[in-house]
C-alpha cells in the first residue's frame, strides 16, 4: 500500500468516525432514550416545584409549552406570546421562574450525558451500531488496514504521553454542591437503565432521584462569595478522588486487553500514558489572589490527597495479600522491617502488637505493605503539620523526616519487590490483579497527585529583572533592545556569582514575583510541572524566567514554556525559538526537549477565529521544523477551552486536524472549567476521554494525515488575511463597536459574578484589550450571537467565491481534515446561535443610534452562515445525517433556554435603568442580585455543556 493511499485511508476513517455518526436505528434509539429521560426528569422536577410553589407551577407549565411552540414553529407571533407571558410575571416571580428553568436546563443537560453514556455502553456491547473511536479500534486499524507492525505500535504506545492539565478557568458556573447532586442523579438514572430491578428497588431509585432534585432546588444556585484559589484547587482535586485515581488503572487494563488482541504484552508497569497537571493555585497571570502562600497550600493539599488515596489502596492490599510463599528477597526485606521495629524505630509499636496487627514474617507481604502504610500515615501527619506551619520549608522538612516519604520511588520499590516475588513463585495472576493497579497508581500519581504549573505574564518577569539591573547601576533592562537583553541574561545564566542583592528595594509586584520563585525553591520538585509565560513574545522572556529561578535558588529548575497568544506572537514564535535553540548554553540546558504552549482564545480574540486557527496551524508546523533542525523533541501544549470560540471541539478531531507530524507521541492539553465535569465527571466518561486521547495521539503519531496541497494553503492564507481585516475593522476600528458590545451583552455585569477567583480584566480599567478572552467569549455566547467565532468568515468566503474558487473550497472541505473540522464547528455554532434572540437584546438594551451597526452585523452573520453551508453543500443547518442527533438534542434543549434569555434581557434592562437613576418597580425583589443571579444561570453557556459533549 502506498504512503499516499495510507494517508487517504486515514482521512477516510477519521472522517467516517466524525461524520457518519450513528446509524438510523441508533439514531432512533438515541432519540427515544433522550426523550424518555428528559420527560422523567422534567416531570419529577415539576412535581417538586408544584409542592413548593403551587400557584406558580401552572405558569411554568404554560411558559414551557409556549417556548416549545415557538421553538417548533419559529414564528414571530409565538415568540411575542412567550415574551408577553413572561412580561406579565410579577417582579418577585421572575427569579423563581428563572430558577425553575435553570434547574430544568441543568437536568436536561444531564439527560444528554446519560444518553451518551448509555449509547456508548450499548455500542460496546454490540447492541447498537455507533462509530465509536477507541484505542482498540485504532490498534486494529493500524495493524489490519495500514499493515503496521504490532511491535512498533506497542513501542510507540510505551513511549506515548498525554498531559492533561486542569486549569482554574472561571467557566464552571455551576456550584460543586449542585454538581455533586447531579452526579448522584446521573448514577441513579444509570442504575435505573442498566440494572435488573425489583419494583421496590425501582421505586427506591425514583425516590432518590426526586430527593436529589429537591435538594438541588433548595440549594442556593449562586456562589455568594468569590471562590479562593484554594477552593478552586479543592474542587479540581475532587475529580481525582471521584474518577481519575481509581479509573486510570482500569483504563490501563483495557489498553492491556487491546494490546493482547494484537498479540502484544501488557503495558510495562512504569508506562505513563497520562500525566496530570494543574493550574489551580499556580496560575497567577492576572490573578492577584494567587500568592506564594497559595501555591504552597495547594501543593500540600495535592500531596495530602495523593498520600491518603495511596494509603487506602495499600490498606486494601494488606488484607488481600495474605500469601505466605515469597521470594528470598521479599522474606529478607520483611525480616529487616521486623528487626528495625524491634529496635524501636517506631517507639510506640512493640513487636508483638506489630505482628498481631501487621502480620509476621510468615506473611511477608503484609509486613512490607504495612510498613508502607505506616510511613504514609506519618507522611500525612507531617503534611498536616506543614499546612499549619507556613514558615517551614516543605522540601527540607519532608526530606529530613525519616518516617515520612518524600519520593514515590521509595514506595514503588517495595511494591515491585512484592510483584516480582509473586511472579517468581508462580502467582502471577495475583500480581496482575490489585497490586498491578496500585503500582500503576503510584507511578502516575506518585506522592504529588498532579504537578502544578506556574503561570505569570512576561512583563512581570521583565519588571523584576529591571528592578535588579537598575538597583545595581547596570541600566534599565526594560529600556534595552532584545539583543542587549538576551546577551545580558545569557551571560548571567553562565555566571557563578549571585546577581540578586539581598537588600533589593522592591515594588509590591516585584516582591510577589521574587517571593514566588523563592517559595518554589522550598517545594518538592515532583509537585511542580512547567513554568508558563503568558503573552510571551521573545527569547529573552524565556531566559528571564530561567535567570530568576537560578537567582532564587531553585535547584531542579522548572521547564520554561512560552505561551504564544496573539497573531503577531504566533508569527514571531519560530524566530524566538530559533534564537534559543541556536544558543549553545540553552541547547545544552534543555537536554533535547522543549515544550511550547499555544493559546486559542487570545489569538481568536485578537484576529477572529479563522485567522487564529490558521495562525495556530502554521505556527505548529514552523515550531516543529525549527525543533527538528536543532534535534529537539517538541511537545505542543494546547491551551483551549470547551467552546468553539476558545478553540474547543471534539478532542480526537482536534488532534487529528493538527498539521501532520507535529504530534510525535507527546501532547499537552488544558482541561478547563466546565470541561472537567464534561470529561472526567463520571467513570465511563473519564474512560472515554482517556481512550480518545490515547487513540488519537497514537494515530497522529503513527499514521499522520496527508500534507495539505499548496493551493489549499494559499487559499487559507488569503482567507485568513481577509477575515482578520474584516474582524478587526469591526472590533478594533469601528468607533461604535465598544459601546455596542457593552450595552448589547452582559459583559460588564459578568464581572459581578462569583464564578472564579480571577478578575475579568487584566487591568481594572481599560477596553477590550485588557478584557480576558473568557468573558469576551462568554458575553457573546450568553446572547447567542457567537460573534468572535464567525466574524470575518463571510467576507473571506465571499472573496474566494467571487474569484471563482467555490469548487476549490468544496474540495478542501471534502478532503482536508483541518478545514472540514473548522467548518463543521462553525455549522454547529450557527445552529446554536439565534439572531431573533440577538434582535431582542438589541431592541431592549441598545441605544437606537447603534442599531445600524447591529443590523450590519446581523446581515454579516446571515451571509457567513449561507456561504458556509454552500461550501459544505448542506441544504440547511445540521441537515446531514451525521448531525441529525445533534439537531435533535438542540431541539429538545431550546425550549429551556429561550425563557432564560428573555428574563435575562428584562433583568439587564432593570439593573441598568436603576444605575442610570430611572424609576423602576422594585416591589418584591432587588433587581441587582436578580440580574446577576440570572447570569449565573448562564443561558447559553449551559447549552454549551452539551456542545462539549456533542463534539467529544
Ligand atoms: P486565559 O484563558 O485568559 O487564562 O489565557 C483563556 C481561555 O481559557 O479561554
Amino acid at each position: 500500500m502506498s504512503l499516499l493511499s495510507t494517508r487517504r485511508d486515514g482521512f477516510a476513517t477519521a472522517l467516517s468516525m466524525s461524520k457518519d455518526g450513528p446509524s438510523a436505528y441508533a439514531l432512533e434509539v438515541n432519540q427515544a432514550l433522550l426523550k424518555e429521560d428528559d420527560d422523567l426528569l422534567r416531570q419529577t422536577f415539576l412535581s417538586v416545584f408544584r409542592h413548593h410553589h403551587p400557584q406558580l407551577a401552572n405558569k411554568v407549565d404554560v411558559i414551557f409549552a409556549l417556548s416549545q411552540a415557538w421553538c417548533m414553529s419559529e414564528s414571530d407571533d409565538d415568540f411575542d406570546m412567550l415574551v408577553k407571558r413572561l412580561e406579565t410575571l410579577k417582579p418577585d416571580e421572575h427569579i423563581l421562574v428563572a430558577s425553575a428553568f435553570s434547574q430544568l436546563l441543568n437536568l436536561h443537560n444531564l439527560t444528554e450525558e446519560i444518553v451518551t453514556a448509555r449509547v456508548e455502553k450499548a455500542a460496546r456491547l454490540g447492541e447498537v451500531e455507533q462509530s465509536t473511536r477507541s484505542t482498540n479500534k485504532s490498534l486494529e486499524r493500524l495493524v489490519n488496514e495500514l499493515g503496521q507492525n504490532p511491535e512498533d505500535i506497542f513501542k510507540a504506545l510505551c513511549r506515548q504521553r498525554v498531559d492533561i492539565v486542569f486549569t482554574a478557568h472561571p467557566t464552571q458556573a455551576i456550584r460543586q454542591s449542585l454538581l455533586k447532586k447531579y452526579q448522584k442523579i446521573r448514577s441513579e438514572m444509570d442504575a435505573l437503565h442498566n440494572t435488573r430491578m425489583t419494583p421496590y428497588e425501582r421505586l427506591e431509585c425514583l425516590d432518590e432521584i426526586k430527593s436529589q432534585i429537591q435538594a438541588a432546588w433548595r440549594t442556593d444556585e449562586i456562589r455568594r462569595k468569590k471562590p479562593t484559589p484554594q477552593d478552586e484547587s479543592r474542587q479540581g482535586l475532587s475529580y481525582f478522588h471521584d474518577t481519575i485515581f481509581h479509573g486510570l488503572p482500569v483504563f490501563l487494563r483495557r489498553i492491556d486487553t487491546a494490546l493482547k488482541n494484537i498479540g502484544q504484552p501488557m503495558l510495562p508497569l512504569d508506562t505513563k500514558l497520562f500525566n496530570f497537571g494543574a493550574w489551580m493555585g499556580g496560575d497567577r497571570d492576572g490573578n492577584p489572589f494567587v500568592t506564594a502562600a497559595t501555591t504552597r497550600d495547594v501543593v500540600l493539599g495535592a500531596r495530602l490527597s495523593a498520600t491518603m488515596l495511596l494509603q487506602s489502596q495499600i490498606s486494601r492490599l494488606v488484607y488481600e495479600l495474605s500469601v505466605w510463599r515469597a521470594s528470598d528477597e521479599l522474606t529478607a526485606a520483611a525480616a529487616r522491617i521486623l528487626e528495625a521495629r524491634k529496635d524501636g524505630l517506631y517507639a510506640h509499636t512493640t513487636r508483638e502488637s506489630y505482628e498481631t496487627e501487621f502480620g509476621s514474617v510468615r506473611e511477608p507481604f503484609r509486613v512490607v505493605l504495612s510498613e508502607i502504610r505506616e510511613r504514609l500515615n506519618s507522611t500525612s501527619t507531617t503534611l498536616r503539620y506543614l499546612m499549619s506551619h507556613p514558615h517551614l520549608n516543605v522540601k527540607e522538612t519532608l526530606d529530613n523526616d525519616p518516617g515520612a516519604y518524600s519520593d514515590a520511588e521509595a514506595i514503588i520499590t517495595p511494591l515491585m519487590l512484592c510483584y516480582d516475588s509473586l511472579v517468581a513463585t508462580g502467582d502471577s495472576t495475583i500480581a496482575f490483579s490489585e497490586l498491578t493497579d496500585v503500582i500503576r497508581q503510584a507511578q502516575t500519581f506518585g506522592l504529588h497527585l498532579c504537578q502544578l504549573d506556574i503561570r505569570q505574564e512576561s512583563t512581570k518577569h521583565a519588571e523584576a529583572i529591571d528592578a535588579i539591573t537598575t538597583y545595581l547601576g547596570l541600566g534599565s533592562f526594560n529600556a534595552w533592545d532584545e539583543a542587549q537583553r538576551t546577551a545580558f541574561l545569557l551571560k548571567e545564566l553562565e555566571e557563578r556569582r549571585p546577581l540578586l542583592p539581598a537588600d533589593l528595594p522592591m515594588s509590591e509586584e516585584v516582591a510577589d514575583v521574587i517571593g514566588t520563585f523563592k517559595m518554589l525553591a522550598t517545594l518538592p520538585s515532583d509537585s511542580l510541572g512547567a513554568y508558563i509565560i503568558s503573552m510571551a513574545h521573545t527569547a529573552s522572556d524565556v531566559l528571564a524566567v530561567l535567570l530568576l529561578q537560578k537567582e532564587c535558588g531553585i535547584r531542579e529548575t522548572l521547564r520554561v514554556v512560552p505561551l504564544f497568544e496573539t497573531l503577531d506572537d504566533l508569527e514571531y514564535a519560530e524566530t524566538a525559538m530559533e534564537q534559543l535553540f541556536g544558543n549553545a548554553w540553552y541547547h545544552a540546558h534543555i537536554a533535547g526537549a522543549q515544550e511550547c504552549m499555544i493559546g486559542y482564545s487570545d489569538s481568536g480574540k485578537d484576529a477572529g477565529r479563522l485567522a487564529a486557527a490558521w495562525g495556530l496551524y502554521e505556527v505548529q508546523e514552523r515550531l516543529a521544523a525549527v525543533a527538528a533542525k536543532y534535534d529537539v523533541h517538541l511537545t505542543l501544549f494546547h491551551g483551549r477551552g470547551g467552546t468553539v470560540g476558545r478553540g474547543g471541539g471534539p478532542a480526537h478531531l482536534a488532534i487529528l486536524s493538527q498539521p501532520p507530524k507535529t504530534i510525535s507521541g507527546t501532547l499537552r492539553v488544558t482541561v478547563q472549567g466546565e470541561v472537567m465535569e464534561q470529561q472526567f465527571g463520571e467513570k465511563e466518561i473519564a474512560f472515554r476521554t482517556m481512550d480518545l486521547y490515547t487513540s488519537a495521539v497514537l494515530e497522529a503519531t503513527l499514521a499522520p494525515m496527508e500534507e495539505p496541497q499548496a493551493v489549499w494553503r494559499e487559499a487559507m492564507r488569503e482567507m485568513s488575511r481577509t477575515s482578520c481585516e474584516a474582524y478587526r475593522a469591526v472590533v478594533r476600528h469601528d468607533p461604535r463597536f465598544i459601546e455596542y458590545f457593552q450595552t448589547l451583552t452582559p459583559v460588564n455585569e459578568l464581572g459581578r459574578m462569583n464564578i472564579g477567583s480571577r478578575p475579568a480584566k487584566r487591568k481594572a480599567h481599560g477596553s477590550i484589550d485588557t478584557l480576558r478572552a473568557i468573558p469576551w467569549i462568554f458575553a457573546w455566547t450568553q446572547i447567542r450571537f457567537h460573534l468572535p467565532v464567525w466574524l470575518g468568515m463571510g467576507q473571506a468566503l465571499r472573496a474566494m467565491i467571487d474569484a471563482g474558487k467555490l469548487e476549490l473550497l468544496q474540495d478542501m472541505y471534502q478532503n482536508w481534515m483541518f478545514f472540514r473540522v473548522t467548518l463543521d464547528m462553525l455549522e454547529m455554532v450557527f445552529a446554536k446561535a439565534d439572531p431573533r434572540v440577538v434582535t431582542m437584546y438589541q431592541r431592549q438594551l441598545v441605544d437606537a443610534g447603534l442599531h445600524a451597526l447591529g443590523d450590519e452585523l446581523l446581515r454579516t452573520f446571515y451571509e457567513a452562515e449561507e456561504l458556509v453551508l454552500k461550501v459544505m453543500k448542506h441544504k440547511g443547518l445540521l441537515s446531514s445525517s451525521s448531525t441529525a442527533f445533534l439537531q435533535q438534542k438542540l431541539q429538545l434543549r431550546a425550549p429551556y433556554v429561550a425563557p432564560l434569555n428573555i428574563l435575562q434581557v428584562y433583568c439587564l434592562k432593570t439593573i441598568r435603568d436603576i444605575e442610570a437613576g430611572k424609576e423602576v418597580d422594585e416591589s418584591g425583589y432587588n433587581p441587582v442580585p436578580a440580574a446577576v443571579a440570572l447570569m449565573s444561570r448562564d443561558p447559553e453557556k449551559t447549552p454549551f455543556v452539551g456542545a462539549v459533549e456533542d463534539t467529544l
